[in-house]
């Protein structure tokens, strides 16, 4: 069984946001580094807009800090943990200039049929499946579930690897991920939301997180132990790598977490303010009402003790303020903080 492991590469961000400019020659390897991070994610997700939101998204996130973070390390960790006996999650960490360190997770259930959900970064992949592959035999593994289609990190060497395994995934999410990808239709299981999954020994019932970055993202509910795999509907920035790999969300200060959590919501989510308010808070009602047994979401630290406090914060998320990056010269400063450097 692996543990906790850290590879060699590593990416040190010092950061003075808003108070150097990048020399002409400079340019270039800065906006490398960028694209390194915003390559990170698999496809299409929103770290460019979160990192173009150093200078105005975090403003109110730090001011609850009390300071920025002024030093952040990017680098491929790859934590495991099991927040539940039959639940291993993968666990690598972004960090992200002014914000913070966001957890990025992945999960193996172990079913009778075993299932994975989400497939981690791209950037990380070869740290990924040699993590993966420790805690599964590709032999064994026969479904991986897709919340929506930008966690797709290594999604098609595992497929290529575990032979018998399927993908599933919405009928939304399938057509996105065909947009750019040859998806082999002989490999795909196609579950929509309200639909469950039988893995065996229980069943996986999907569902569509009330927050979302993605129109086919949906989530899944374990009706034999209630644990519910949130994607990104639940996620929130750390001050520290040391709390992203905490046991439970309960070791985070309330006043962090609750910071993190709407800083998420206002970067992922578009215009939270736009979404029907009976309609949010009876999605958030619904999944209250499912009581989970603990909350694994695509980028927060577990939740087994601290469940409804997380959903309240949710409760209020349509408040947090849009979210707009900064103008050209405001992002190229921020570009400018950033020193690239390999230890
Ligand atoms: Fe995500």
């Amino acid at each position: 069984m692996a543990s906790e492991r850290m590879s060699g590469m590593t990416l040190r961000m010092d950061i003075e946001v808003g108070s150097s400019t990048a020399e002409e020659g400079e340019l270039g390897s800065i906006l490398s580094c960028v694209g390194a991070v915003t390559r990170r994610c698999g496809g299409g997700c929103r770290w460019l807009g979160i990192l173009c939101g150093v200078l105005d998204g975090a403003g109110g996130y730090a001011a609850t800090r009390g300071a920025y973070v002024s030093k952040a390390t990017l680098g491929d960790i790859m934590h495991i943990s099991r927040p539940a006996p039959d639940i291993a999650e993968l666990t690598d960490v972004i960090a992200i200039p002014g914000l913070g360190f966001l957890p990025v997770n992945a999960y193996v259930v172990y079913a009778r049929e075993p299932v994975l959900i989400d497939t981690g970064l791209r950037a990380s992949s070869p740290d990924f499946l040699d993590e993966l592959w420790s805690l599964v035999e590709p032999d064994d593994l026969r479904w991986v579930y897709l919340t929506h289609p930008d966690h797709t990190g290594s999604i098609f060497e595992i497929l290529a690897t575990a032979r018998d395994a399927l993908l599933v995934t919405s009928l939304s999410g399938l057509g996105l991920l065909s947009l750019e990808h040859r998806v082999p239709r002989e490999r795909v299981f196609v579950l929509n939301p309200g639909e469950r999954l039988d893995v065996g020994d229980r069943r996986l019932m999907a569902f569509r997180p009330p927050l979302r970055d993605n129109p086919a993202t949906t989530g899944l509910i374990d009706e034999l132990t209630g644990a519910c795999f949130g994607s990104d509907c639940f996620g929130a920035p750390m001050t520290s790598g040391d709390l992203v790999q905490s046991e439970d969300v309960a070791a985070v200060p309330d006043d962090e977490r609750v910071a993190g959590e709407r800083l998420w919501t206002a970067a992922d989510t578009p215009r939270p303010a736009d979404m029907d308010r009976d309609a949010y808070l009876s999605g958030l009602a619904w999944l209250r009402d499912v009581d989970p047994s603990v909350v694994l979401g695509g980028h927060l630290t577990p939740a087994h003790f601290r469940v409804e406090a997380v959903f309240d914060t949710l409760a209020d998320a349509r408040d947090a303020p849009s979210h707009m990056g900064p103008d050209e010269l405001g992002f190229r400063r921020t570009l400018a903080g950033m020193e690239p450097t390999r230890i």
